[in-house]
């Protein structure tokens, strides 16, 4: 797991895109899992001038958004395909008829949900997956509670989730209180993770997410088994990490690691290295490691 810090918004849009527009010069045929909320903007707007500017080319990709609300079709403005259109599909090449997102009007959730994971799968599974957090650090719509076996489904909204998203409807009984979401076991098949999480609002889910057990109840914890995510965090979404300065420190060390001669480890959780207090003592003379410990 790789935890980057970036000075503000800015900064980990940016690194973020960069990780994304690898992955799509790697593999133009790449598969892409997108994220909807307001985190993921600043990197839309990244990868739509890095397309414009830089020629990233979307022509071949395929892209699996993560989830609709339940009873908005694709044209009302605050639908999850509305937002996708709206803030990258229209300003990048990418072929509409490539893009899917999941149905939130259908007859028959259980079979379209089955149609959405089975489309995942005969695309040869998603490549990256861009990741949100919300407060209650739920990703996709996987609130507190969702199996971290969780398939692409109908979910009910916690109020917080609900509370969280009236901001964007005129008002807040307007905010849906279902949806269809991918489910945790579908969003750890993807092959690489990227969560971002920017603002004060996000310090508590960060830190459950990062440094807490793996639970249900911070679906973002499932991070945790994955073999290649990363979690890109500005300054102001670090305030309750425990091991910020060891994050910043491996950070800071990265540029003079070894190459890989192997493939990276799988194992979980973070990858921290606990250094022997006894080799960072100061030499007072007559101090020993059990006076301080
Ligand atoms: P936000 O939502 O980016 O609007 O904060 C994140 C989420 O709920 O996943």
């Amino acid at each position: 797991m790789e935890i980057i810090i970036g000075a503000d918004y800015d900064e980990i849009s940016k690194a973020a895109a960069a990780a994304m527009a690898k992955v799509v010069r790697d593999k133009p045929t790449a598969v892409l899992g997108l994220a909807t909320g307001s985190t993921p903007i600043g990197m839309y707007k990244e990868l739509i001038r890095l397309h414009r500017d830089e020629g990233l080319d979307f022509s071949q990709v395929t892209t699996f958004n993560l989830d609709e609300y339940v009873g908005l079709d694709g044209s009302h403005d605050q639908s999850y395909r509305y937002f996708m259109t709206e803030n990258l599909f229209k300003d990048i090449n990418v072929k509409i008829e490539n893009t899917n997102v999941p149905a939130g009007i259908s007859d028959d959730f259980k079979a379209s949900c089955q149609a959405y994971e089975e489309k995942i799968r005969a695309a040869g599974g998603i490549d990256v997956q861009v990741l949100g957090i919300g407060s209650d650090g739920h990703i996709a719509f996987n609130e507190p509670s969702s199996s971290l076996a969780s398939r692409t489904r109908l979910k009910t909204l916690t109020q917080q989730t609900i509370d969280d998203n009236a901001r964007f409807f005129e008002r807040p009984e307007d905010v849906p209180v279902y949806c269809v979401t991918m489910g945790v076991g579908t969003i750890l098949e993807a092959k690489k993770l990227i969560l971002l999480a920017s603002g004060a609002g996000k310090t508590d889910a960060v830190a459950d997410a990062i440094e807490g057990p793996v639970s249900s109840m911070c679906t973002a914890s499932a991070l945790q088994l994955h073999p290649d995510s990363a979690f890109y965090v500005d300054l102001a979404a670090t305030g309750k990490l425990k091991m910020l300065e060891y994050y910043q420190w491996v950070q800071a060390k990265k540029s003079g690691a070894p190459a890989w001669t192997e493939p990276p480890r799988t194992e979980a959780p973070t990858d921290v290295r606990f250094i022997d207090p006894a080799a960072d003592l100061p030499s007072s003379p007559g101090m020993t490691v059990s006076s301080v410990i």
